[in-house]
């Protein structure tokens, strides 16, 4: 089946289709001039956010591990530094495990099998 997205968003940009993130992990992709990193969860929810870490600004969150946690009553997916393992909502970017800068992330949507990010934050 040959599918055609004829007006996609002006805000969103392109980066893959779904199917090229394996579950449960990060890859690393470049997206109009930003590092950024692209996950799929274990539930299959997509998430993006700055390949930097805002601790060290290391380059490394596409190989972080991605979690769940509960806050405020309701489970939100996370995803630790790699590095010193500082955990960041995937939703927000807020830092749960220190009073450490938040993860710039991105809105992802997913139209017709492939992913677009936003690309203005
Ligand atoms: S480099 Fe990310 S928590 Fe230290």
């Amino acid at each position: 089946m040959t599918t055609q997205l004829i007006d996609a968003p002006a805000a969103l940009s392109e980066l893959c289709f779904a199917d090229d993130l394996e579950t449960g992990w990060g890859e690393a992709a470049w997206l109009e001039g930003k590092q950024i990193a692209v996950y799929r969860t274990e539930h299959s929810g997509f998430y993006a956010s700055s390949h930097r870490c805002p601790s060290t600004g290391a380059k490394v969150m596409a190989r972080g591990i991605l979690g769940d946690a509960t806050v405020d009553g309701h489970r939100v997916a996370t995803i630790a530094c790699p590095l010193h393992k500082e955990i960041y909502r995937l939703d927000t970017g807020d830092c749960l495990s220190a009073q450490g800068t938040a993860l710039q992330v991105f809105g992802v949507q997913e139209l017709d099998g492939r992913l677009w990010i936003e690309a203005s934050k």
